[in-house]
């Protein structure tokens, strides 16, 4: 199913929802409990929820409903992530937590109070957790102008027309027009170039500020009201480039690292359109059976505006925020607070480091030039010779550190800084679980280190499937051998791979990560080397990926003990699904197509309903 159709069923299930309240029939838990019967497992919205409704709000439903706090499911197939008994029939939930797995049978004669639920034979998982993402990107980019596809400049410019007929309050909030998707390479007009500014002229656009991120986010393309805003800039900056025309004036496109250049000019979105974007974006998640994220660059002010949406009892979903400096090549530990598990959802005690940019726009740091343009070998985005300082500057307070690197010079010196730290702590150092974000092209001699140093490589299956058509001549046949190197990294003895999907730039639902982990294929089943995969030896089995979406990533953010599997004790996070897609046998395609029936965060139903099972 389309992503489209998708977010329609999400938006019908939640209309169904809201009419059953609307008739009044369950405004209040305990007496919809009476009226309804634990049999039909109807589950119940909370009050907020309610007061949303009642209030004629269009949108602000937290999709959270309460289930009886004390629950056996049987009749599932349940994959526990969990080696001690990696396969059951039945688990039983009190207050929030897994209190035993087993047979059905079993647990049912040992538990002969729980309220017990009939899964019908569904699969089902723990709660998937992208251990790569972006919430707050992703949720603005839900609500962004879209100009994904556009053919012509002037389709251009008519998407953000109706974008503003749609949006009438942005004119008048003297917002900006944010959007996404360019690809000049689509355009004959500009003869496959850059854009610039007047490009985007328009009689109805001509007095808002417009900021357009290129399609894979590494350039933004403005219009002559946002160079208005923008003002005096630098010369240059290190790590991206400000693109000038032949008279040394500025186009309106900015490339990496000057991208900063436009977010500093740029208003702030205010907390409504930021609430809309986490309620965009949460909604989502908890419809492809994701229970938490990893969130890969959060600034000290986004951490406080998360910090009130789950004050306000607004985050379905379980945040293990990486705190973003203003300037990450400097430590700015003293302006954030760390965060354990705060209102059961929040968790900051690690930090975001960038060191290069992106293989797609040759901004990867590579040891040696690129093999398609020898001219070019990527460009770090701070400087080497700080990184072991910082680093130790971060180990030393307490935090994880998480290293954003592509290339395979950028992989090499941050293992450097990192076996540095490593060295002076001795013993102590010993489970600081430092990872690496991307690890996506790393010297043959470097993928042991990994594992001696117990670096964790925090990695992207739909990456790998994205990049596949062009990699290959990028950084040549010897080079390649190292990328996307899941099993190589598996088999050097790396114990654990967190999987992500680097949400926005790929999509959200897991089961395309999945899907890519286990095929390196396209969705159409099609890749470089043919339908058995892109470097096929690569491929990570099922049982690999779904552990990569679940225990790898709990254990990558030191929450192992509580998160990531069906284990007795740890917090009942879980996931129906419609489809057993963890047999073998089933053909990797129908991984695609299969829909999430439920999710479950803390015992509570976050998405979808467990009415309709027989008990
Ligand atoms: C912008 O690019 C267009 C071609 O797309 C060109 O016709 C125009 O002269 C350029 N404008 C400026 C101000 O450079
Ligand atoms: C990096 O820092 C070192 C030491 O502070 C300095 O000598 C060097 O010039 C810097 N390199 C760059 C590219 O800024
Ligand atoms: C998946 O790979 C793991 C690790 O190599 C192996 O132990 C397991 O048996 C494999 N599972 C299947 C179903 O092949
Ligand atoms: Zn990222």
């Amino acid at each position: 199913m389309s992503l489209r159709n998708r977010q329609q069923k999400a938006e019908t299930n939640m209309l169904d929802e809201r009419s059953s309240l609307l008739d009044g029939k369950v405004n209040d838990r305990r007496r919809g409990a009476q009226w309804f019967g634990w049999q039909h497992f109807i589950v119940f919205p909370l009050l907020i929820g309610a007061l949303y409704v009642l209030s004629g709000s269009r949108r602000s439903l937290i999709n959270e409903y309460s289930l009886p706090s004390y629950y056996i499911i049987h009749n599932a197939r349940v994959y526990t992530v969990d080696d001690v008994q990696p396969f059951a029939e039945a688990f039983v939930v009190r207050d929030g937590h897994f209190v035993d797995v087993g047979s059905g049978t079993e647990l049912r004669q040992a538990y002969p109070d729980a309220k017990a639920v009939d899964a019908g034979g569904r699969m089902i998982v723990p709660g998937l957790i992208d251990a790569h993402a972006h919430l707050i990107e992703q949720g603005l980019a839900l609500l962004q102008a879209d100009v994904t596809g556009a053919m012509t400049l002037s389709q251009v410019r008519s998407r953000l027309v109706s974008y503003l007929d749609a949006h009438p309050d942005i004119e008048s909030n003297k917002e900006w027009i944010i959007g996404k998707g360019w690809d000049q390479t689509k355009w004959p007009e500009t003869n496959h170039q850059f854009p610039n500014a007047s490009d985007l002229d328009h009689p109805r656009l001509r007095h808002i500020p417009i900021c357009l991120f290129r399609i894979d986010y590494h350039a933004f393309w403005v219009n002559e009201a946002a160079l208005e805003k923008i003002g005096k800039v630098p010369k240059k900056v290190d790590g991206g480039e400000i693109v000038r025309d032949s008279n040394g004036r500025l186009t309106g496109v900015f490339l990496d690292n000057a991208m900063d250049i436009v977010d500093n000019a740029m208003e702030r979105p205010g907390e409504k359109r930021l609430a809309e974007a986490i309620e965009a974006v949460t909604q989502r998640m908890v419809s492809y059976g994701l229970t938490g994220l990893h969130d890969a660059g959060v600034l000290p002010w986004q951490l406080d505006f998360l910090k009130s949406i789950v004050d306000a009892g607004r985050l379905p979903i379980r945040n293990y925020a990486m705190i973003k400096c203003p300037d990450p090549a400097h430590y700015c530990g003293d302006i954030v607070p760390q965060l354990f598990n705060y209102g059961d959802r929040l968790t900051v005690r690690s930090v975001k480091l960038f060191l290069d940019g992106a293989v797609g726009s040759w901004g990867a740091a590579m040891i040696e030039p690129y093999s398609d343009d020898p001219t070019k070998s990527g460009f770090l985005r701070m400087n080497e010779t700080d990184l072991p300082d910082l680093v130790w500057k971060w180990i030393r307070h307490g935090y994880q550190v998480n290293t954003h690197c592509i290339g395979d010079l950028a992989n090499k010196i941050t293992l450097d800084a990192y076996e540095e730290a490593f060295e002076r702590l001795g013993e102590q150092g010993k489970d600081l679980r430092l990872r690496i974000e991307h690890a996506q092209m790393v010297r043959l001699e470097d993928i042991p280190r990994f594992a001696r140093l117990g670096v964790v490589p925090s990695m992207q299956p739909t990456h790998a499937t994205s990049d596949m058509s062009y990699v290959g001549r990028r950084i040549g046949p010897d080079r390649v051998r190292g990328a996307y190197a899941w099993q190589s990294l598996l088999n050097a003895g790396v114990s654990h791979i967190p999987l992500g999907s680097d949400f926005p730039i790929e999509g959200i639902n897991p089961l395309l990560g999945i899907y890519a982990a286990v095929t390196r294929t396209d969705v159409d089943g099609s890749s470089p080397h043919g339908p058995t995969g892109w470097y096929p030896s690569q491929k990570l089995n099922r049982t690999q990926a779904l552990k990569g979406f679940t225990l790898d990533a709990a254990w990558a953010a030191f929450q192992d003990s509580e998160l990531g599997s069906i284990t007795p004790s740890k917090k009942a996070d879980f996931v129906i699904f419609d489809t057993e897609f963890m047999k073998d046998d089933l053909p990797p395609s129908k991984i695609l197509e299969t829909q999430v029936v439920t999710t479950v965060v803390g015992g509570n139903v976050v998405y979808g309903t467990l009415g309709g099972f027989t008990t």
